[in-house]
This record gives structure tokens, sequence and C-alpha cells, in this order.
């Protein structure tokens, strides 16, 4: 139905939507693109616990195990049955191939079988609508400039309209969320590493170890991989390995202060870069979804140096859910669109999206 009218336009859309990109199971029912009526999710985190991230074929059979409960009781909790749904939003990637084509296949059986329009969402795009759903109290006028963070991104995305996407830039190796990960694995604290090392560093000195912070002036892009290599070389400095039989030559890690000193250097690229690039394009707002966006200094700091307002979602909305899958398709389902039954998952960017001007909304 690309190009037509939906039929639906002149009421408010209840859209189910449904997200299975990485570990955690979601479906969720929208009504208007902005009321959330159901937000189920079921993590899969204490699963992957003990592997220090996520362990992609054991996701994607505990995403088989519980899709359809998870989706059941979105309708359940929402009061509604198939039959008051107006569209099926679906998670098309970029995220875990085997984890995406259990949500994508779910939901083209349920189009199938209900004759409703499929809508294959992009992640990012989704991350972004977790914005969208807060416009009643605050309403959105273009341009905006989003950050996404998440354990896969970091991106500078230029919104200009809804569907309208200029790709600035983008981590070249490991996103926040990631490196996050990965030094809190370095450190022996837990997975989701973020939550840890924010939790971890509350009561340390930012300003105990000096880290690198990768600017690539001139650029929009992000790097990580440095900053992470400088924190193993500080931890193996501080915790030389321990020659058998004999004591530790030191203490225990100074837990807080590294990973207090780390969060810092994370978060000053992130605010140094978002706050100049929505003064360059001169953005109405900055939003910052994504699982990072949860990061209370990174949201402080935003607020301090951006120059406009700062939107980031409610913690519920900042991690993968299915809420901003379904706020997505609304938008795009009044617009007019939908996607015939055979679309694939897009494991990445790579299909042909990523280039600086091109829309990221569809493939
Ligand atoms: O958006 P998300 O749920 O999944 C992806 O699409 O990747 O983001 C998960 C990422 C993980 O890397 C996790 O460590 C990070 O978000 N994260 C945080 C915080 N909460 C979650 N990073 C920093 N501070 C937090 N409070
Ligand atoms: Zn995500």
């Amino acid at each position: 139905m690309t190009g037509e009218k939906s039929k639906h336009q002149d009421r408010n859309l209840r859209v189910l939507g449904i997200e299975t990109s990485c570990d955690e199971t979601a479906a969720s029912v929208v009504e208007g693109g902005r009321k959330i009526l159901s937000n189920i999710v079921a993590s899969q985190a204490s699963v992957h616990a003990k592997y220090g991230g996520v362990f992609p074929e054991v996701a994607s059979r505990r995403h088989v195990e519980v899709i359809d409960r998870v989706i059941l009781t979105a309708l359940e909790e929402a009061h509604l049955s198939f039959e008051d749904l107006d569209a099926v939003a679906v998670t098309r990637g970029p995220g875990l191939a085997g984890s995406l084509v259990i949500g994508l296949n779910l939901a083209k059986g349920l189009a199938l079988a209900t004759g409703l329009p499929l809508l294959g969402i992009n992640h990012l795009e989704a991350h972004i609508y977790s914005l969208f759903l807060l416009e009643e109290t605050h309403p959105v006028h273009f341009p905006v400039l989003c950050l996404i963070v998440s354990g896969g991104h970091t991106e500078l995305i230029l919104m200009k309209d809804h569907g309208d996407y200029h790709r600035l830039g983008a981590t070249l190796d490991d996103a926040a969320g990631e490196a996050f990960d990965k030094v809190a694995r370095l450190l022996g604290l837990s997975y989701p590493g973020g939550p840890a090392i924010e939790q971890a560093a509350r009561s340390g000195r930012a300003d105990a170890y000096h880290l690198p912070r990768a600017m690539l002036e001139g650029t929009w892009d992000f790097s990580f991989s440095g900053l992470k290599t400088a924190m193993i070389r500080l931890v193996q400095r501080l915790q030389p390995e321990t020659r058998p039989g004999m004591p530790p030559a030191t203490g225990p890690l100074p837990l807080p202060d590294l990973a207090a000193a780390f969060q810092a250097a994370v978060v000053e690229v992130l605010v140094r870069k978002a706050s100049l690039a929505a003064r360059q394009f001169q953005a109405t707002q900055l939003f910052v979804a994504g699982g990072v966006s949860a990061n209370q200094t990174l949201r402080k700091s935003l607020e301090e140096a951006a120059p406009c307002p700062v939107r980031t979602p409610p913690a519920e909305l900042c991690t993968d859910n299915a809420a901003m899958v379904a706020a997505a398709g609304c938008h795009r389902a009044l617009a007019g669109e939908g996607d015939p039954l055979d679309i694939d998952v897009l494991p990445d960017w790579a299909l042909g999206i990523t280039a600086e001007g091109e829309s990221i909304g569809q493939a």
C-alpha cells in the first residue's frame, strides 16, 4: 500500500509493535503514535550475564520460547484483541539476524492471518520515536538532532521531518554501550555494563585517571576503541598478573575511580559532539535515545552544554522496547506506507543507506 492513503487516516491508529533485535522480547500496543496501552518487555539479561554479553544463538531460542506469550500479554493488558488493531509493526533491523527473524516471521504470520498491514521498522528509527511518545507534553518542531547511543550504535542523525533523516556521523568502531559493556567485563562488573559502571562511578573521582577522548575533529564520527585499549593498559598497570604461589602484588582495583574516569571520557565526547552539531544545524531539540541515554551523568552534562532543550525517554523506553516500534509504525501507517510480506531482515546499514542524507526509514 506504499504511496496510498491509509484507510485509517482519520482515527487514532492502534498499532501492535514487536521487537526482537537483540536480547529483549517485547510487544506493545500504542494508540495514535503516543498513547501506550501496554508495553511488555521480557528481558534475557540474566540469561546472558554469565557470558558477559549477548550470546546470539541463546537469544534467538529464548525469543522463540516467549514471544507468543509476550504478544498475548500486550493485547491482554491493552484490553484489546487482534480485531481492534490497525497494523503490525516489527523491528526489521539492524540487529542480530537470528533474533530479528523470530519477530519478523511472527509479525508476517499475524499479518497474513489477520489481514492487518505489516510495517518493517528500522531499529534506530524506533529509538528516535521513543521521544515522540512524549509529544503530548513536549511538542516536536523540526529539525531535531538525534543522538542514538545503544549497545550496537552511536549515531548523530539530523531529522528534518517524519521520515526525513540525515545521517551526520557514527562510531567507526565500538558503540558507546558496547564500550560500557566491554569495560565492565574488564573490571569484573556485571552485564549489562552501563548500569553497573554508572553505579560504581557514583562513589568515584572522574579525574582520578586521565583517559583519551577521540574527538575526530572535522567529522561527526566517534571512536571508542582507543579508550577501551587505554582502560586495558591502565588495569594491567594497576594489577599486574599475580605469579603462581605469590600473594597479589597489589590490592583490589579502585573500581569506583576507574568507572568514573571511563564514564567521564565517554560522556565528554558525546556531549561535545552532540552540542556542537545541535548548534551548527540549529536544532530545536536534542533527542537522546538508546540504552546509554539512561545514564544520568550523560543526561546532566547534555542539559548543561546543549544549545537547545534535551529530550530523553523515561527509563523504561531507553533500552529496547516495542512501544517505540509501534510509535514509528503509527507514523509510517499514517503516511500511507506499508510493506509486503516478503521483506527480509536488515542486518545492518549495509542496504545502501550508509551515506549522509539518505533515509533510514525504509530499505
Ligand atoms: O538500546 P539498547 O537496549 O540495546 C541496543 O539496541 O543495543 O542498549 C543497551 C546498551 C547496553 O550496552 C547497556 O550497557 C547500555 O545500553 N546501558 C547503559 C545504561 N543503561 C543501559 N549505558 C550507560 N549507562 C546506563 N545507565
Ligand atoms: Zn536498541
